[in-house]
């Protein structure tokens, strides 16, 4: 069963299956994803009736911002049904959709991703999908043409329903309005239930934060986020819009017959089924907060496609963003299945000249240039799959497409091996002029720069994995002569970065980019010089941020970086959850100290991009990182630092659960570790110089020699 569009497909007068917004969203003109279900159980002897709701979605409906554009895929929508009967003998029979089915307009009157659901219940059309409806009155259908190679069966979860939460409080505003907080910023839909005259309409809107008591609905742009729901009276009824879904906290309850209350609405959360494998603690409850917020942004943001936010008029598949959050997303999910699909969308798509588009499924055919970070998710993406499941196989398939961007910024680069091509960089740095995020502290081509270096490394080791030697050894030379380009380029040779900023010179250290030596360690001191006179406060865009307490680690100043993580005035990780975030926001600054909101056109709070410091959290505070790829080897190696007293990480790896737990008691610190069959891990205990490496099994260790260092750095 497929659809161009979203469907629902009904057997005998039920549901069939309990996927959400299927098939989802693909680069339809290459790959349309069917979904297979049993429905053994359904049929009957006798008569039997097939029947398909189905709406625009991402396939006919508006998508991108700035007005987007209708029709991306195509003008008319369609059902692919194949129904196969084996009878008790053998006999197959099958029923397909074809000429002579039906077709009619029903009761959902209005859909968009963006805009939300209309629904008339007076036009539901009882037994419609069962056998013996009359459906005399309704249209005949025309037969599509449709290349059928570009069906495929998903690797990844279908979207479902994935949790229900209930309202914490339902209120008026001060302008009378009824406002339902769920507590919770999330990303789904409401599911009402509703008793009154027919042809009562209630109208939801949604929004993620309020305004002077009042929903705010402008960040939203030109995304409408309502729905209606017209009842057809008679009894209870319950809804919950089929074909779209809304980023929210707080939702605009108009039109209630009655009084509303807690027990007649809920959000139903709805996301990619994908298994949570990733789970992070510790002893301070504000970096638990922006972990959670993490795992919510990232829930939201999951929805078959890894998109930039859910709620305004865009939610779209912006590579920068999950470039630089796949590394956490792999540890918090299995996201294998997912992003093996949307690798082939983007492999798909992209072109030899414009390389990979800034969002995959490409809306944007005109906006498209190649651009680091963004580009370069083609290989950085299918890298942090591979390092979280060891599967080879996927960095097989991507190969061609890893290829084919990276030759892409070497043949700009020619000859001086620099890459000076536009740049959106260090993306949202705070410093950037609103309507201008690329324009930050950071030279522009020095993060360029700097993540060509970094992808040229990755395709060196990738190439040696593969057995590509010829790749392997071209990517390893022409790396080289890019850092060379690099240091002369961006390093004065006594160890500054031209630019001054926190992000060039974490990028120049975590990337490996100035040699060992008192030029490296120059630079090292710079960052924590800058670091420092700026108070600890975030200084650092979607370019930095990933990096940027890493950098710090390795210039040996752990604890700059804990000072960093535990900042709360603003900027900073922790000054959202001061103010009440339960996701991650797209500026660090969404909501100022006296709640007035940013003023820049962007502002969403549900983008996973500055979340991707959780990485950090679980390979550095808690201290559990991949050795080898797919955890056959696990590095245990916490950093433990001023503030926190307890840290730990689980991982469901490939071979099994793995933990690591520390903390610090009186006057003992206490690591355990445990490790899964089948692997073994090399355990850094704080302070010594060596490792031990142990198999698999239950492990505590503790130390004394470094207990006084340690706990003097507790609070
Ligand atoms: C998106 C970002 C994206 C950026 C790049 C924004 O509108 O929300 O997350 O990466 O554009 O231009």
């Amino acid at each position: 069963m497929t659809a161009l569009g979203v469907y629902e497909v009904e057997l005998n007068g039920q549901v069939v299956g309990d996927q959400v917004l299927a098939p989802g969203w693909s680069s339809y003109e290459h790959r349309l994803r069917y979904e297979t279900f049993d429905v053994s159980a359904r049929l009957r002897p006798g008569a039997n009736a097939l029947g398909v709701r189905l709406a625009e979605g991402w396939y006919r409906g508006r998508l991108g911002f700035g007005g987007g554009r209708r029709e991306l895929y195509g003008d008319r929508l369609g059902v692919l049904a194949q129904l196969e009967v084996v009878a008790a003998d053998g006999t197959v029979t099958t029923v397909a959709s074809d000429g002579s089915w039906r077709a009619t307009a029903g009761p959902t009157t209005r859909s968009g991703i963006y805009d939300g659901e209309d629904h008339d219940a007076r036009l539901e059309r009882a037994g419609w999908s069962s056998p013996g409806f009359d459906d005399r009155g309704w249209d005949p259908v025309a037969v599509v043409e449709r290349d059928r190679s570009t069906l495929v069966a998903r690797t990844g979860p279908p979207v479902r329903r994935i949790e229900r939460v209930a309202p914490v409080s339902i209120g008026a505003s001060p302008s009378g309005r009824t406002i339902v907080d769920f507590g919770q910023n999330l990303v789904g839909r409401l599911s009402l239930s509703v008793e009154g005259p027919a042809g009562t309409t209630v109208t939801l809107r949604h929004a993620e934060i309020l305004q002077d008591g009042e929903l705010c609905t402008e960040i939203l742009r030109a995304a409408e986020a309502t729905d209606r729901y017209t009842l057809a009276g008679g009894g209870r009824e319950t809804w919950e819009p089929r074909f779209t879904f809304h980023g929210f906290r707080y939702a605009e309850i108009d039109g209630w017959p009655g009084e509303l209350t807690a027990a007649d609405v809920e959000a139903v959360v709805c996301h990619s089924d994908m298994a949570r494998t990733g789970w992070f603690e510790c002893s301070h409850e504000g970096v638990n907060q922006l972990h959670r917020n993490v795992v919510w942004a990232m829930r939201g943001n999951f929805l078959d496609v890894p998109t930039d936010c859910p709620q305004r008029d865009e939610r779209l598949g912006w590579t920068g963003d999950l470039a630089v959050f796949a590394p956490t997303a792999a540890f918090l999910y299995d996201t294998a299945g997912l992003l093996r699909s949307w690798l082939a969308d983007l492999a798909a798509e992209q072109d030899e000249e414009q390389g990979v588009p800034l969002v995959v499924p490409n809306t944007m055919p005109d906006v498209w240039f190649p651009i680091a970070i963004w580009g370069d998710a083609a290989i950085a993406v299918p890298w942090a799959v591979h390092r979280s499941s060891g599967d080879l196989d996927l960095l097989r398939t991507q190969w061609p497409s890893m290829r084919r961007w990276i030759e892409l910024p070497i043949r700009w680069a020619g000859a001086d091996h620099l890459w000076m091509g536009r740049q959106l960089a260090d993306w949202l740095d705070p410093a950037a002029p609103p309507e201008n995020p690329a324009a930050g502290r950071t030279d522009p081509t020095l993060v360029g720069n700097a993540w060509f270096c970094r992808m040229l490394a990755v395709m060196a080791e990738v190439a040696g994995l593969l057995g590509e030697t010829a790749d392997a050894e071209r990517y390893a030379t022409i790396g080289q002569e890019a850092r060379a380009a690099f240091l002369d380029e961006y390093v004065t040779p006594r160890g500054r970065l031209v630019s001054d900023s926190e992000t060039a010179h974490a990028l120049a250290i975590r990337f490996g980019l100035v040699p060992e030596g008192a030029r490296r360690v120059r630079v090292e001191q710079r960052l924590v010089r800058l670091v420092r006179k700026a108070g600890h406060h975030i200084t650092t865009g979607f370019a930095g941020t990933p990096v940027i307490t890493d950098a710090l680690c390795d210039a040996g100043a752990v604890d700059d970086a804990y000072a960093l993580l535990l900042q709360e005035e603003p900027l900073s990780w922790l000054y959202p959850v001061t103010m009440g975030a339960t996701t991650v926001w797209e500026r660090w600054d969404g909501l100022r100290p006296d709640g007035t909101l940013h003023g820049g056109e962007m502002n969403s709070f549900n983008h996973y991009a500055l979340g991707s410091v959780a990485d950090w959290l679980h390979r550095s505070v808690a201290g559990l990182a991949p050795a080898e790829p797919g955890y056959r080897r696990i590095v245990v190696r916490p950093l433990p630092g001023p503030g926190l007293t307890s840290a730990r990480a689980r991982h469901d790896t490939p071979y099994g659960r793995a933990e690591v737990g520390w903390r610090i008691d009186a006057d003992r610190f206490e690591l355990d570790v445990v490790v899964p069959p089948n692997t073994e891990a090399e355990v850094w205990v704080p302070g010594s110089a060596e490792p031990v490496v142990v198999g698999s099994g239950t492990r505590t260790f503790t130390t004394a020699a470094n207990v006084d260092q340690v706990a003097e750095r507790s609070p």
